[in-house]
């Protein structure tokens, strides 16, 4: 029997996937750790791009994703089916990421048998429990039960502190999306052939300059997704530019992003990007519009600015950096501070820079050292 410890992480959705494989990258080459892996399927295909592209191979994997899942539905098959995983594995600690759903269940889970849970990506607040909605309260939640918190900035420790948690516990590590967005990096310089798919489109829209979207969140459904595809449609009026939009498949947003968008010749509505394919949007983009949290991690990272479509964020740093800039859902405002950006080049400049607020690609090296103390 070795005395290595026994790390279960758990995970279901696209972002917690690219922010987790470099963990599970990690554990798996250190003789420290028996690493095992419990995917919930909250996302099935946007899951399984990643897990291509990572390598990850789970050992449990849940598949409990149902087409239009509720909060509460979801949240019950989460519990009750990480429940029945960690009562087989009885690991000594538990990894969660973020805060989804399968986040907050696993941690609620791996609680109600006291194990401990480690929790990547803690302390980001934005203040506002309706916003973004319902992840504030996932991440409190977990921020209340995890022994383990790894913050990934100074400010994120800090609104920890505030909430009374033991600094003994907190450990700023920098945000592993950055370790993830170097892996990717370095895989495409490798193969330049894991990221050549969206040369067509490239093509297609020479000349123009590229506008990458994304939009998501559950707070922005029915109006706020009008409105954001309203901005989009009078953007696309200009003829100097083009929008790529890998539309995420909640059906949500595709049914408003297909009925608003899909005639327009200069906006590309296309299938939700593998990672590589989606760091070259971002590479390619003149300038980012986004609902999401890591593509307001990565656009600043690599140099890009980047408009977020939300009222409040949990992720200031970009915003305080200068790359990042809130711009809410109002249709107005999201085609006033575009055209700024397109039409005044020292306010461009000013936002394109690339800044590291979020980490250093080292931060999956620092967690591990941190969980191998505990042992
Ligand atoms: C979830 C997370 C959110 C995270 C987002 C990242 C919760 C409550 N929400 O939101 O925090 O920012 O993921 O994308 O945990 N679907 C598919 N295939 C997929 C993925 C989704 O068909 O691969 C469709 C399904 O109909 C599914 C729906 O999208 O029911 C919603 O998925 P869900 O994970 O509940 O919510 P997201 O909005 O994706
Ligand atoms: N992403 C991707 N393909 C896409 C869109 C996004 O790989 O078509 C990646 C993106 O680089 C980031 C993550 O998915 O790392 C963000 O996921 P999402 O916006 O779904 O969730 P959030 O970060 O808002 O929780």
């Amino acid at each position: 029997m070795s005395g290595a410890q026994r790390i279960l992480t758990i995970f279901g959705t696209r972002p917690e996937a690219i922010k987790l494989f470099p963990l599970v990258h990690a554990l798996a080459a250190d003789a420290r750790f028996v690493s095992r892996v419990c995917v919930t399927g909250q996302h099935r295909g946007m899951l399984d791009q990643v897990l291509e592209i990572s390598g990850v191979v789970p050992n449990f994997d849940l598949d409990l994703m149902q087409p239009d899942q509720t909060l509460d539905a979801l949240t019950a098959s989460l519990l009750t089916g990480i429940g029945k995983v960690l009562d087989e594995e009885k690991p000594d600690w538990v990894v969660v990421q973020g805060d989804t759903a399968t986040a907050m269940s696993g941690a609620l889970a791996a609680y109600y048998r006291k194990i401990p849970v480690a929790h990547v990506e803690a302390g980001l607040r934005s203040g506002n429990i309706h916003h973004p909605w319902p992840e504030e309260i996932n991440r409190k939640i977990i921020g209340t039960i995890a022994a383990l918190h790894f913050a990934p900035t100074e400010t994120a420790a800090t609104a920890l502190f505030v909430e009374n948690v033991d600094p003994a516990t907190v450990h700023v590590t920098g945000n592993t999306v950055i370790d993830a967005l170097h892996w990717i990096t370095r895989r495409i310089g490798e193969d330049s052939a894991l990221a050549c798919g969206l040369s067509g489109l490239e093509a297609r829209f020479a000349g123009r300059r590229i506008i990458g979207v994304t939009s998501h969140r559950r707070e922005n459904f029915g109006e706020g997704m009008r409105a954001i595809a309203d901005a989009i449609r009078r953007i696309a009026a200009r003829d100097d530019i083009a929008v790529i939009y890998p539309v995420h498949l909640n059906p949500n947003v595709r049914s408003v992003m297909e009925a608003e968008l899909a005639a327009l010749d200069n906006v590309a509505l296309i299938e939700p990007l593998d990672y590589p394919h989606f760091a070259h949007l971002i590479g390619i983009s003149h300038l980012m519009l986004t609902d999401s949290g890591g593509v307001q991690e990565e656009a600043p990272a690599l140099g890009k600015p980047v408009l977020v479509m939300r009222e409040t964020t949990e992720r200031p740093e970009g915003i305080e950096a200068g790359t990042a800039k809130l711009v809410g859902t109002d249709a107005d405002t999201i085609v006033s501070e575009t055209f700024r950006l397109l039409d005044d080049e020292t306010a461009y400049a000013a936002m394109a820079r690339a800044h590291n607020p979020f980490g250093d690609g080292r931060s999956a090296a620092r967690i591990v050292e941190l969980l191998a103390q505990r042992a």
